[in-house]
């Protein structure tokens, strides 16, 4: 796998699956946009990778925001070859205790958010002629998971964002999959009580969680020419946990 020359960026990636994918992005040769909330860790990541990487502050939920810096890339290198959407953020609560402030933020972050990106990031993708865009939603999404109703709405329409995205950017030659992670273990994941993750681990037919890294090689595998027949596809890297038609 080889994405030498390709300008490729990724949000949520001062952390986990995010900060994952960016290392794989770089590791086979892509020059990479380290874009997140938190400064603090977009450079800490961009430290690990070196030259190839620099950040840029980005609130996915900021769309004028996300215009802005789909204009600098457009300036600076004409083009951007790959999206990865990894930034969100969940808390498991049960529905009924819901508040109207929690389900906007849940909704902004894990559907507005990866829309407000792919929107931005038409036009530079495009001038790639051979644009990609890889959503990471969750099996949550696919699924369903007791705690996680709303963000398990937000990360299902991210699956059929995707699909009909896919469908309309052909014509753009973007390629537009997702991928959906199975509890994998992330600083979003720790926040979750000790005997959930033993209860997981019980669960999983493989008997662990995820590392970040391998989310990260589904998502560099559609990234990369390896896919280059592959759109509008939904892949769950879940250790057999979730195993959906
Ligand atoms: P993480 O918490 O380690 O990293 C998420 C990153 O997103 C953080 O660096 C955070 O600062 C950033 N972020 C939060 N709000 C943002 C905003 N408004 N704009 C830009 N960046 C923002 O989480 P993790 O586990 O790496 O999650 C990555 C993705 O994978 C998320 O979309 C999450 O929903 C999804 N996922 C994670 C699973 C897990 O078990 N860890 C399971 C299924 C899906």
């Amino acid at each position: 796998m080889n994405l030498d020359h390709k300008i490729a960026i990724v949000t949520g990636a001062g952390s986990g699956i995010g900060r994952a994918t960016a290392v794989a992005l770089a590791d086979v040769g892509a020059t990479v946009i380290v874009t997140d909330v938190d400064e603090a860790g977009g450079h800490e990541t961009v430290a690990g990778i070196g030259e190839a990487a620099r950040f840029a502050l980005l609130d996915v939920t900021d769309r004028a925001a996300c215009r802005a810096l789909a204009d600098d890339l457009l300036d600076e290198h004409g083009r951007v070859d790959i999206l990865v959407n990894a930034a969100g953020w969940d808390l498991i609560q049960p529905f009924v205790d819901n508040t109207d402030e929690y389900m906007d933020a849940i909704v902004g972050l894990n559907l507005k958010g990866p829309i407000n990106v792919c929107k931005a990031m038409i036009p530079p993708l495009t001038a790639s002629g051979s644009g990609r865009i890889v959503n990471v939603a969750s099996d949550a999404g696919r699924v369903g998971s007791s705690g996680e109703t709303v963000y398990a709405g937000a990360k299902g329409g991210v699956v059929a964002f995707t699909k009909s995205l896919a469908r309309e950017m052909t014509r753009h030659q973007i390629r537009v999959n997702c991928v959906c992670p199975g509890p994998t273990d992330t600083p979003l994941f720790a926040q979750q009580p000790e005997k959930m993750r033993i209860a997981l681990e019980r669960a999983i037919p493989m008997r662990r969680l995820a590392r970040p890294s391998e989310i990260a090689d589904a998502i560099v595998f559609f990234a990369s020419d390896r896919a280059s027949f592959v759109t509008g596809q939904v892949l769950s890297v879940s250790g057999g946990l979730t195993m959906v038609d």
